[in-house]
């Protein structure tokens, strides 16, 4: 079986979010089950720069856009036993960072056709597209339309993940034949409220339809999460699946990661105070190895429950306990954490930045691990808290829900400690049920061994995957 991942992101090559995580272990993963799997990438400027000697030139062709015929160079790169391919056009791609360009639409309208023709350029005879997000939505939408009558593309099936149901790619309806190149029939499967919504088109238009988590998959049927395409979901929801992610096992290790001062895993647990200690001394926060360390990783933007923290802040700061947030985002919010780690030096410290190397020592010296997201459709951060064996608190929502069982003390089951409302004071009772647990030494140590013993692991989405994908080809 021939699989062809379409994606404006992959670690790790170019990467803004979760996206990027995903296609840098799923292929490989795949890969391991016998499956051929390529990558099609646009050939950003820094890919030129990183990677620029190890690039091998395929072939040239042009692409039309309407009336547009655009060069496209096609370059290869080998990784990990995966093939990339790249996209290359300077216009459109020879720039800094990856979106935010006023002619986004025309640029990944580009890279989507590109993609398709790069195939038949190749004669590669693929059986999958499996294709991620609004820029790549439109493989689903020209394959059933500018390329239905063509034999080359008879056979090939499409499978299209919602990563984040938040980034539909909204266009006027002006682009549709003069940037398209389509007519009326698939502008009624992108309308939506007078533009286009190219990730409708996608929904609509693809074999299958997946999203990360089963139970992001049942919250977009409803308006408070899919922002406006409910009813787009409901229509489609026979051939919608929710697949969580995994996460990458070798990279995120605390027996091995190179950021961290001291290394230990499940069996050597005791060891993981001496990553605390050590950030608790590189970050001002007086030294106490009793106290428990609550670690926050990630964008600072309002869905992922921001304003929750900030409500209850100096409450959360009466018992007990230290904060470090590490992460950058909304102005407000960053100001918000600053000015609480000048007022509380000894006990809240704030990074607005970012570094992979800070971010592994808290997910690895934090006892627990606070992520009150809103909406989450799968969520890495959880995931590389409970590989570090620290314990997750999480709202009930999308793959926080699908990844974190609440613990209960009179079993012993589960690994981490949830709430379900989106409420500040919620929020604030789960994290003292945490600091709880953290001064019980029997439940406490029961809890982060079943935070190491969390399978993560890439096989079982993969098995899920490769299931769609055969039922595609039956
Ligand atoms: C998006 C989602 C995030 C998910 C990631 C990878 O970034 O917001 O929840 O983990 O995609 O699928």
């Amino acid at each position: 079986m021939r699989v062809v991942f379409i994606s404006t992101e992959a670690v790790p090559f170019a990467k803004t979010g979760g996206l990027a995580d995903v296609i840098g272990s799923l292929p490989a993963e795949l890969l391991k089950k016998g499956i051929e799997v390529k990558v099609i990438l646009p050939l950003y400027k820094t890919i030129k720069e990183s990677y620029g000697e190890q690039l091998h030139f395929v072939k040239e062709t042009k692409v039309t856009l309407a009336w547009r015929k655009c060069y496209c160079g096609i370059f290869e790169l080998e990784y990990e036993g995966v093939t990339f391919w790249f996209i290359d056009n300077e216009q459109y791609f020879l720039r800094d960072g990856l979106y935010g360009y006023a002619d986004d639409g025309e640029r990944f309208s580009f890279f989507s056709k590109a993609a398709i023709d790069l195939l038949s350029v190749l004669n590669y005879q693929a059986d999958i597209l499996h294709c991620s997000e609004w820029q790549t939505a439109l493989v689903p939408v020209y394959l059933k339309s500018l390329y239905a009558k063509n034999k080359f593309y008879k056979k090939m099936k499409t499978v299209f993940t919602i990563h984040n149901i938040e980034y539909q790619g909204l266009f006027g309806w002006d682009v549709l034949e003069d940037l398209l190149g389509l007519g009326e029939e698939q502008g009624a499967v992108l309308e939506f409220h007078g533009c286009l919504n190219f990730m409708k088109g996608a929904m609509i238009t693809c074999d299958r339809l997946t999203t990360v988590s089963p139970s992001y998959a049942e919250e977009i049927k409803h308006s408070f999460f899919a922002h406006g395409l409910e009813s787009v979901v409901k229509e489609n929801s026979h051939k919608l699946s929710g697949i969580l992610n995994g996460i990458d096992r070798n990279r995120y290790n605390p027996a091995k990661d190179k950021a961290l001062p001291v290394h230990y895993s499940c069996t050597t647990m005791e060891k993981k105070v001496l990553v605390k200690k050590a950030l608790q001394e590189e970050l001002g926060l007086s030294l106490s190895e009793k106290t428990p360390l609550v670690g926050m990783v990630g964008r600072l933007a309002s869905h992922k429950g921001i304003d929750l923290v900030a409500a209850v802040f100096e409450e959360l700061l009466s018992e007990p306990l230290q904060i470090v947030v590490l992460g950058t985002g909304e102005r407000r919010y960053e100001e918000f954490f600053r000015k609480m780690a000048e007022t509380y030096p000894d006990r809240v410290a704030a990074i607005t930045g970012f570094s992979e190397r800070l971010a592994s020592n808290i997910y690895a010296g934090s006892d627990l691990f606070l992520m009150p997201s809103i909406s989450e459709p799968c969520g890495l951060s959880q995931m590389i808290a409970l590989r570090y064996g620290t314990i997750p608190i999480v709202r009930e929502t999308g793959g926080l829900k699908d990844s974190v069982i609440p613990f209960d003390p009179s079993t012993g089951k589960g690994n981490g400690i949830t709430f379900g409302s989106v409420n500040a004071h919620d929020m604030l009772f789960a994290v003292r049920r945490g600091q709880v647990l953290y001064h019980d030494p029997v439940s406490w140590k029961q809890l982060m061994k079943n935070a190491f013993l969390t399978n993560l692991s890439w096989a079982r989405s993969t098995v899920e995957y490769v299931k769609i994908y055969q039922d595609l080809l039956r």
